[in-house]
């Protein structure tokens, strides 16, 4: 599998650095509260394992799955929500886990969605933020990493559903997709 990696752009040991510092963070922010933390499926599920073990405040489980409606004339957005949460926020410090922000079209959506179901509050924290394919505004309340526009595999994020259990995070090799 490594065979197909151009680069490897975040070892595992920088990965868990960069989860060790957002949860030393975000339990410093959250000191006396608790946590109602939604992980993205699919791609935020690895991360989502680690960051949660790296903060110390209680911390309650959900899941979500979301995808973008794939209609090229529709520029506007849409996300269809696949699997809803199983618990209600309502009252709930609502942390959002994600593994990358790309056009920025699904957590705009979720954002939106997530302040109608009035909870306490809602963060985002997402592992890699890709800015220059930004389409919609996000604000992104915990980042990991900045990082330019190339394909990214591993730690989570695929390619036609492959690479996702890669520990690193890489560059794929140009041959691979096209
Ligand atoms: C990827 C990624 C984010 C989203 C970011 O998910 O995991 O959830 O796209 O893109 P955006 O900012 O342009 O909306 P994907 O839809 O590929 O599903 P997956 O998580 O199952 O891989
Ligand atoms: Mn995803
Ligand atoms: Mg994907």
């Amino acid at each position: 599998m490594m065979n197909d990696i151009e680069k490897v752009v975040y070892t595992k040991e920088e990965l868990a650095a960069c989860v060790k510092r957002l949860g030393q963070q975000i339990s410093k922010d959250y000191a006396g509260k608790e946590i109602f933390a939604v992980g993205i499926l699919k791609g935020a599920v690895i991360f989502f394992a680690d960051l949660v073990r790296a903060i110390d405040v209680p911390v309650q489980l959900d899941f979500m799955a979301a995808s973008s409606y794939g209609d090229s004339t529709q520029t506007s957005g849409t996300v269809k929500i696949l699997k809803d949460l199983d618990f209600s926020v309502e009252g709930k410090h609502v942390l959002i886990i994600e593994d990358i922000i790309d056009s920025g079209l699904t957590l705009n959506y979720l954002l939106k969605n997530f302040k109608e179901r009035k909870p306490a509050s809602v963060k985002l924290c997402a592992l890699l933020d890709k800015p220059e394919r930004r389409k919609v505004e996000v604000k992104i309340d915990y980042s990991g990493f900045t990082v330019p526009d190339d394909f990214l595999v591993g730690y989570g994020l695929d390619y036609a559903e492959k690479y996702r259990n890669l520990p690193c995070i890489g560059i794929l090799k140009k041959e691979i997709y096209s």
